[in-house]
């Protein structure tokens, strides 16, 4: 298979595009460990994976935490024996312009989507070089590269991120190590339908009309992305390394 005996730490693995990532790993013959806020959602999945036959490890803890970071890279080595693949998914969306961002949501966009990137990057860098490489996918957002209105935490983390990926991606190209990132527009997760539901509006219906504005005529699926995220990972993207990749159904940033 596709990541067989390969060593795949994914992060917000119990959110809507980690839960694909994990499940696609894991029954492509990757060794997952997977991280996200809480035990019990983690357990929750792991369970469920296993009725379907599939043996998946977790970590739960906060990413905002430096120590949990470097353990969550510490416990793929003990367990796998290394680290081939980090996916560095999980983010949150604190709303707003700069008006409407007080500090907390300031630094936690910061220190969720970019700085606990830069901690499991710096930590399991090194264990990809011993082995002759490795490959890290970055999740940013078409947000990142082109500003979506009101939200100027994330789209500031995010490009942040894009350029962290650009960045790691020359310098550990030579260590055989390929650093890229996906940047999706709209993903039917709980992210996106948080959102309506805060402001009162029924997700389903609101993502079936934002479908419209999608020239693909749709919202991304979660799966959607993670086989991007996939694919960037495998050896059929031995070649790419470096890059921002934008996964959108041709739909413009715009508003
Ligand atoms: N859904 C979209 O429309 C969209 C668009 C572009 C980019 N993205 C990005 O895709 C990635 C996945 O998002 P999603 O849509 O699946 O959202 P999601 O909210 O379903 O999943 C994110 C996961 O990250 C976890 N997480 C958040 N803060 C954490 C912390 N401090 N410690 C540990 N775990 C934490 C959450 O618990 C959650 O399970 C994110 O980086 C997001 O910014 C999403």
């Amino acid at each position: 298979m596709r990541f067989d005996d390969q060593s795949v730490v994914i992060t917000g693995g119990a959110g809507g595009i980690g839960q694909a990532l994990v499940e696609l790993f894991a029954s492509e013959g990757a060794n997952v460990l997977f991280s996200d806020r809480s035990e019990e959602d983690c357990a929750d999945f792991s369970e469920s994976l296993k009725r379907k036959g599939l043996d998946t490890h977790f970590l739960a803890g906060d990413l905002r935490q430096k120590t949990y970071c470097e353990a969550l890279i510490a416990e793929a080595v003990t367990t796998f024996d290394g680290v081939d693949i980090l996916i560095n998914n999980a983010g949150i969306i604190p709303r707003g312009n700069i008006l409407e961002t007080n500090d907390d949501m300031w630094f936690s966009a910061l220190d969720v989507n970019l700085t606990a990137v830069f901690y499991l990057c710096r930590a399991a860098i090194p264990h990809m070089r011993a082995a002759g490489g490795g490959a890290i996918v970055n999740t940013s957002s078409v947000w990142g590269i082109y500003p979506g209105p009101g939200h100027v935490a994330y789209c500031t983390s995010k490009a942040a991120v894009a350029a962290l990926t650009r960045n790691l991606g020359r310098d550990h190209a030579p260590d055989g190590i390929r650093v890229n990132a996906v940047c999706p527009n709209e993903v039917n997760t709980p992210m996106l339908r948080s959102g309506f539901i805060r402001r009162g509006i029924d997700p389903d219906n609101a993502i079936e009309e934002l479908g419209k504005t999608v020239p693909l005529g749709r919202v991304a699926e979660p799966e959607e992305i993670a086989d991007v995220i996939a694919f960037l990972a495998s050896y059929e993207a031995r070649y790419i390394c470096g890059e921002t990749v934008e996964v959108t159904g041709a739909k413009p940033v715009y508003g």
